[in-house]
């Protein structure tokens, strides 16, 4: 949520601020804005909406921020776009997070005198920073972080420093190291082309970055300098790019060819390590949020199926509410994509408070979340640039497989199935393929509604499929249990209202039960699954991979959101209102 981006160097910042918050725009984009230091003076520009190059290239200096923003607090406006200056443009200040105690804060600093010039609560930084600038620019950011409630990432230039001064209190924040020039950003997309070496901030740290000067990393508490490491990333530039294709979105479900068999390159001791933790636990509990959300309810038939063990899905922005049942015995598996999800890490931290061991399952090395964990797996999907997430779901499912399988003392026999699982998607991604569900897609993108249900391990990925629909093509999807349709939802399907029905191609009687109450209310039925079954109108075959179902057949519904989204003329990989990574509660 927001994207920040921060240059000190030796080279005009403007162009590579500009560049990087491109590749930023994922976290937000109703608003950007750019500010850089040229003779003790700071340059600012800023506009609403995506990302264009009006004015940018007119900023001069070395030094400079950058933002593009996802609007909690003010409307989207050119006011509310940061960068936010404080009364006498000492400091600029761009800012990811919430600050929960806004409103004392604000009407403290009015009382002082202090003239607010938007709706963000973002704005109240650089007039905290204003507030102490007589004890020095660094000293000045240390005293307002000690202020902030909630959670927040900062990066301040100011007119009497040369270089750029970061503070993290929640959200994500890491410094990219060039040759004699740095760069600070919320994601490492927007500096991976540059370099893909890296220094993480930690919580309740801050970082000074003075020109032509090593960074030096404090404790913002205690003010002590803290000794940091450089971290060389595994992942290209290239990886960051669409290459031949239009979207994020349609590369990154193409890529699921090859990112379920990478997701299994696992240390097969650890997994076996985790299994027998999950084991022993008493009480495991599965958290996530949306797509990520689903893949854990996934989790617990996967468990249940294959290992016969209880496990607990918890979405993680109610987690909290279970902190009475987690004792030291507790275990705690994460999932995550970006592993900077806000509510999945007050998650953890409430579990970690219990003395709960946390298992995490990302794809982002050195995120927030894999700090935090006792373990982490790593999906290995590569980045994953669109908003609606694809490549990271499956990956994300055969981890756990991997892990049920271990602890039903079958490891082998699951990656045999996974790697199965894989080539058949391979063959089942092919231009036909496409060019069927675009065929269907072209025929349902009118609908005001569709529904989808599935039963057993199918069940959560109606969910999934659901958010899937919404997300790209702003259709009101819906998904739910085969059997629940009937104690109420029946109620809304009238003639030619589209209902996807997913299945495994075995013990399928009952969801086809449900089919038929739909289609004698007069509902378009569309099959997903191996078997095309008497009552669907439109099927789309996936291969049949007994268990595994999931992981095939969410895969279609991917691919007909896209279509479905390109239909209706929506911004595929940078829908309305959303943002890659939700970093705020
Ligand atoms: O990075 P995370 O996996 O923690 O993100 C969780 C959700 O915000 C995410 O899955 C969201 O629901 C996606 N946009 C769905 O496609």
């Amino acid at each position: 949520m927001c994207g920040i981006i921060g240059y000190v160097g030796h080279r005009e910042a403007a162009p590579i601020l500009f560049a990087s918050l491109q590749k930023l725009e994922y976290r937000g984009y109703d608003s950007y804005g750019f500010a850089t230091l040229h003779q003790r003076k700071i340059w600012i520009r800023k506009n609403k909406g995506k990302i264009s190059e009006a004015g940018f290239e007119k900023l001069p200096g070395t030094i400079g921020i950058g933002h593009t923003r996802w609007a909690t607090h003010g409307n989207v406006e050119k006011t509310n776009a940061h960068p936010h200056v404080d009364c006498e443009k000492h400091v600029a200040i761009v800012h990811n997070g919430i600050i929960e105690n806004f409103e004392i804060l604000k009407k403290r600093l009015k009382k002082d005198g202090h003239k607010f010039r938007s709706q963000t609560d973002s704005e109240i930084i650089a007039h905290l920073i204003e507030n102490n600038i007589g004890a020095g620019v660094e000293e000045a950011v240390r005293r307002a972080m000690l202020v902030l409630g909630g959670r927040s990432a900062v990066v301040v230039i100011s007119r009497d420093f040369d270089g750029i001064i970061a503070a993290r209190t929640g959200s994500p924040l890491i410094v990219g190291v060039g040759e004699n020039e740095y760069y600070i950003a919320s994601d490492i997309p927007a500096f991976l082309n540059r370099t893909n070496k890296v220094m993480y901030l930690d919580d309740g740290q801050m970082v000074i970055i003075e020109k032509n000067k090593a960074p030096v990393f404090k404790d913002i508490k205690s003010n002590d300098i803290i000794k940091k490491r450089i971290i060389t990333i595994d992942w290209d530039a290239e990886q960051i790019e669409k290459g031949k294709y239009k979207h994020y979105m349609i590369k990154e479900i193409m890529e699921q060819k090859e990112t379920i068999i990478r997701a299994l390159n696992q240390d097969s001791r650890a997994i076996k390590k985790v299994a027998n933790e999950i084991d022993k636990a008493f009480g495991v509990f599965l958290t996530g949020c949306g797509t990520a959300g689903k893949v854990c309810l996934t989790g617990e038939y996967i468990f249940s199926n294959i290992a016969n063990k209880h496990v607990n899905y918890v979405t993680s922005s109610e987690f909290p509410n279970y902190k009475n049942f987690l004792t030291k015995k507790t275990l705690l598996i994460a999932v995550s994509q970006s592993g900077e999800t806000a509510d999945v890490l007050e998650a953890v931290k409430v579990a970690k408070e219990k003395g709960v061991k946390v298992i995490s399952i990302t794809n982002v090395k050195g995120s927030t979340l894999d700090r935090m964990s006792d373990y982490t797996f790593l999906i290995n999907a590569g980045p994953e640039k669109a908003v609606a997430s694809t490549k990271a779901t499956t990956a994300q499912l055969a981890i756990l497989y991997l892990l049920a399988y271990s602890l039903a003392k079958n490891i082998d026999h699951g990656k045999r199935l996974l790697l199965e699982t894989a080539s058949k998607i391979n063959d089942m991604l092919n231009p036909r393929y496409e060019e069927h569900i675009k065929k269907i897609a072209k025929r349902l993108h009118r609908k005001k509604d569709i529904f989808i249900i599935g039963r057993g391990f199918n069940y959560p990925m109606a969910l999934e499929s659901a958010i899937k629909i919404q997300e790209v093509s702003y259709i009101h999807a819906q998904g739910f249990a085969g059997g629940e349709l009937k104690h109420g939802p029946i109620a809304l399907i009238e003639k030619n209202t589209p209902c996807i029905v997913l299945t495994k191609g075995e013990d399928d009687h009952d969801i086809i039960s449900n089919a038929m109450e739909v289609k004698a209310r007069g509902g378009l039925v569309i099959g997903v699954g191996p078997k095309r079954y008497g009552v669907f109108d439109l099927w789309i075959k996936t291969p049949s991979v007994g268990v595994l179902s999931p992981i095939v057949n969410i895969i279609p519904i991917q691919l007909l959101a896209y279509h479905l989204g390109l239909f209706r003329g929506c911004e595929i990989d940078t829908p309305r209102n959303l943002a890659k990574s939700v970093t705020v509660k």
